[in-house]
């Protein structure tokens, strides 16, 4: 596997999100308020397309936007997945926190992933069962509790109504604080290199997670749906990640609420 190069165009991509200067036209609504598509987003995700196909030819495509060969599905074989831009509103308003993601599965398990900021030069990567990285660094979890750290959560304009804020409250009082950063694979790659204890978010979609979450086992880190079963990499879930004790008591919290 080519994994250098892999890393190399996810690099190059990234850097196309700090060489841009996103003007209004080139900004377009999708689905949903508040979801929106620029002309980087669509030509990030192109480029990598291309750049990936010819480093594993034959591969799949997972990606948010609609280009050529993206068909969104998860085959037999190698499947690429694909957020050319993670965090698009932080782009648009030049907010400074917003990666690529390329995650890489075979048949159904995600097997390498790659995660980059180019704003703050911090690539994650991992390849399983070779350990997690931030850029030359190794990963690896402590076992902390909620109590110990800061929490992160996503919530999406167009997933309005899906329960998120009912457990913001209680976990905020339970740990040292919460944050929500406008990119989830950022926020999840914070949980990899122990920055964020935990990070919650009601619906999210594979190529959200797809990367991070081996870069999150690799470190010695939990991520799985609210209810506690494996995420899905054909279609979208609930993520709830973060060190065990963490999500624990996490997914106790979504519970508990969802009881009353
Ligand atoms: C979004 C970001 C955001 C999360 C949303 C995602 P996008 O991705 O990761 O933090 O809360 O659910 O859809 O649209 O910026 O690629
Ligand atoms: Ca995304
Ligand atoms: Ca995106």
């Amino acid at each position: 596997m080519k994994m250098n190069a892999i890393q190399a165009a996810v690099r190059k991509a990234g850097k196309m999100i700090l060489g841009a200067h996103v003007e209004k036209q080139e900004i377009h609504e999708k689905v949903g308020p508040a979801n929106f598509v620029t002309d980087y987003d669509v030509k990030i995700q192109q480029f990598l397309i291309e750049k990936l196909s010819s480093l594993l030819p034959g591969v799949g495509f997972f990606g948010e936007e609609e280009t050529s060969s993206n068909t969104r599905t998860v085959g037999k074989g190698y499947t690429f997945f694909i957020d050319p831009i993670d965090g698009t509103t932080n782009f648009m308003f030049d907010y400074k926190n917003s990666c690529v993601s390329v995650g890489l599965s075979m048949d159904d398990k995600i097997i390498a992933g790659w995660v980059y900021n180019p704003y703050t030069d911090q690539m994650w990567r991992a390849a399983r069962g070779d350990g997690a990285y931030l850029n030359d660094k190794p990963l690896h979890l402590e076992d902390k509790g909620l109590e110990e750290g800061i929490m992160a959560f996503g919530a999406a304009r167009y997933n309005e109504g899906d329960g998120i804020f009912d457990v913001l409250p209680t976990l905020f009082t339970r740990s040292l604080s919460i944050r929500n950063g406008g990119s989830a694979a950022i926020d999840l790659c914070r949980v990899a290199s122990g920055s964020n204890v935990g990070y919650v978010e009601m619906l999210l979609q594979p190529y959200d997670y797809a990367a991070a979450s081996v870069i999150i086992e690799e470190a010695g880190g939990c991520i799985t749906q609210a209810d506690g079963s494996p995420i899905t990499l054909d279609k979208g879930c609930s993520i709830v990640a973060g060190t065990s004790k963490a999500v624990e008591e996490i997914r106790r919290i979504i519970q508990e609420k969802r009881k009353c």
